[in-house]
């Protein structure tokens, strides 16, 4: 219901195209889609499963902590905000048709953005989206910084709670965003399928990164980062809300006939999960030496006075190159590295 709140005052902020802040808010173009994770498989091309990738242009198969620094080694951001060398992928959305091939769903860009190519939106909070003085203080992420939300293998409700608020939307129209859901939407959504990834709060203040990119970061002692919950002791450094949102376009999809027999749902992870428990992000801190934090503690909501922007058609022309080189688009007996949902 609060989201709802949001949403309606986004309806009057996003055709504007003004960035909203504190509370951050900001497109980022695709930069590639292939079958690359340089955090949970680093140095290994290709790696299990298809992902979608935005942010900076130095992306690449290694990306080790010690030596590739994402700031220097990128000449240009598939995001708005030119300091933003970050890189956050998550997998990929797949149609099963009746006869068991594949499609890739293409993603669309939300309103205020259109023009951009596939990619995601993103957010960075100080305090819940609908609370607009973004009062709070919050500690950026620092250099080398990582961390993955979700797991892959997950494929019941008993083991997607060890995630909060990785979700799912039908979307009726441009401006839905409830109500939530831990699987894939059962019916048809007119505007596609919203997913969020709304990553962990908490740091335990001294490892940027862990074994399993998870262990460094924490939720709330009790509720979610918008209710106000408390950082544990054991991850007593709070930090920005970062959420990614990825519409995909299932509307060439929405045919009934098309779906399933048994009134299951048709759309599938690259990862070979039809329930959508398995839904993953992941995340490589990249903003330019103090951008992110100075931002931070400017507690504005719809101004980004300290931060540089570029145009859509910049953000699209800002894409790596594909080192995988593998069908992706056709419709697929088997979906990239062999995986079959
Ligand atoms: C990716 O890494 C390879 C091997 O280190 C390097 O030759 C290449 O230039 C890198 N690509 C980018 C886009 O940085
Ligand atoms: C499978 O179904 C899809 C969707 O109807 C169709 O486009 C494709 O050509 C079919 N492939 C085969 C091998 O029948």
């Amino acid at each position: 219901m609060k989201r709802t709140t949001f949403a309606a005052a986004l309806g009057v902020l996003a055709p504007l195209f003004v960035p909203a802040n504190a509370l951050l808010r900001f497109g980022c173009a695709k930069s590639s889609v292939q079958r690359l994770d340089p955090l949970v498989n680093n140095g290994q091309n290709p790696s299990p499963h298809l992902h979608q990738i935005i942010g900076g242009n130095s992306f690449n198969v290694s990306m080790d902590i010690a030596s590739h620094d994402l700031v220097k080694e990128s000449t240009c951001t598939s995001c708005q905000f030119t300091e933003d060398f970050s890189n956050y992928w998550t997998a990929v959305l797949f149609f099963k048709a009746k006869n068991g091939t594949y499609k890739r769903v293409p993603q669309r860009a939300q309103s205020g953005m259109e023009g951009t190519q596939g990619g995601m939106v993103v957010y960075y909070m100080s305090d819940a989206l609908f609370d607009t003085a973004q009062k709070s203080t919050v500690t950026a992420f620092k250099p080398g910084f990582r961390m993955l939300v979700g797991n892959v293998n997950y494929n019941n409700r008993e083991q997607a709670r060890d995630f909060r608020q990785l979700t799912y939307i039908c979307m009726q129209n441009e401006g839905t965003r409830a109500p939530e859901s831990l699987t894939f939407p059962k019916q048809p959504c007119p505007s596609g399928i919203m997913i969020n990834h709304r990553f962990p709060t908490c740091w335990d203040g001294k490892n940027v990164d862990s074994p399993n990119h998870q262990d460094h970061v924490s939720y709330p002692e009790t509720g979610t980062f918008e209710s106000g919950g408390k950082c544990p002791d054991t991850h007593p450094v709070r930090l920005p809300q970062l959420l990614l949102e990825t519409v995909w376009d299932t509307k060439t999809f929405n045919n009934k006939a098309d779906w399933p027999a048994d009134g299951s749902q048709p759309f599938v992870w690259s990862s070979g999960d039809a329930t959508g428990y398995a839904t993953h992000a992941d995340y490589l801190f990249g903003w330019k030496d103090d951008s992110l934090q100075k931002h931070l503690d400017g507690h504005t909501y719809v101004t980004a006075p300290t931060l540089k922007t570029q145009s859509i058609a910049q953000q699209n022309k800002c894409s790596v190159q594909d080192m995988v080189k593998e069908d992706i688009d056709s419709w697929l007996s088997k979906l990239p590295g062999d995986i079959v949902a």
